[in-house]
């Protein structure tokens, strides 16, 4: 049998009730860990603790854009299970769609308290009890191809996702004086509802539409390929790893393939 990753960690993952969030909750509870799953979507939330196990997991309904509702689960997370070792803050929105002219500024704050300010508060709450316990804990967050380049998603979404990584590497400068590690990953289109409500297509649609545009041919990208990069920041062989936004697109956002380069 291989070596489980996180055998004795305990992780927070926001975001898990879905999609990318609920492949790394599992992933990460096969390697050993117990889970903690933080979500609004209580009924999927409490399935997927079903699935994995009311001994591995455990569901607590939070708004990642509410403080009081983060810092109540981080301590309801030491309350069970004593310690905290990896926060994967993974929740997120699409926010608004659509041109600059239509942009709905109301919209525009509630995708930046979402996935800027429900990242930060996250961070905020998971290092105030890992430094606490002198805990080398690991922070992950999940951003996206649009925190690399313009064009790939919404105004919105893109600034937000721009702002995370910003965020993660000012968060990496402070926590690594504790021992404390922050990275992102940023992935390429996956068919989660997420995915399939902004572009407005079903999941086969969707991938075939990414397939189309992917620079990296032959292979589908799936959940549990962004569960595995989140897997190996959270454990223990990336430990010199900080700072870093690690893009799962293969190549796409470094790779331009317009014709005429030398072809
Ligand atoms: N699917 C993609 O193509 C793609 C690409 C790049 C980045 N991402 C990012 O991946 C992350 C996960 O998204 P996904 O694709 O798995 O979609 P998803 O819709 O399957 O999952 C998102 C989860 O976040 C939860 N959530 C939304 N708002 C929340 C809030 N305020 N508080 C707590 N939980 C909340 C949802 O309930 C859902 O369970 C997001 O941050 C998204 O921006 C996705």
């Amino acid at each position: 049998m291989s070596k489980r990753r996180l055998e004795g960690k305990v992780a927070i993952i926001t975001g898990a009730a879905s999609g990318i969030g609920e492949a790394a909750a599992r992933l990460f509870a096969e390697n050993g860990a117990l889970v903690v799953i933080a979500d609004i979507q209580d009924e999927l939330g409490h399935q997927v603790v079903a699935s994995i196990g009311p001994h591995k997991s455990c569901y607590k309904h939070c708004d990642v854009s509410d403080e009081k509702q983060v810092q109540a689960v981080v301590d309801y997370t030491i309350d069970k299970y004593n310690h905290l070792d990896i926060l994967f803050s993974n929740a997120g929105i699409c926010g608004p769609t659509g041109g600059l002219l239509d942009l709905d500024m109301g919209e525009f704050d509630n995708t930046m308290a979402i996935n800027v300010r429900g990242a930060a508060i996250a961070m905020k709450h998971a290092a105030r009890v890992m430094m606490a316990s002198q805990i080398r804990g690991s922070i992950i967050c999940t951003a996206s191809i649009a925190a690399c380049v313009g064009g790939v998603g919404p105004h919105a979404y893109t600034t937000s996702k721009h702002a995370l990584v910003g965020l993660v590497r000012s968060a990496a400068g402070e926590l690594g004086k504790h021992g404390i590690r922050v990275n992102c990953i940023s992935p390429f289109g996956v068919a989660t509802p997420l995915a399939c409500s902004v572009t407005n297509v079903g999941p086969s649609e969707l991938e075939a539409n990414c397939c189309a545009v992917s620079n990296l041919k032959g292979l589908v990208l799936k959940p549990h390929h962004l569960a595995e990069a989140a897997l190996f920041l959270a454990s223990d062989e990336s430990s010199f790893i900080s700072g870093q936004n690690l893009s799962i697109d293969g190549g796409f956002t470094v790779v331009n393939n317009s014709p005429g380069f030398y072809q």
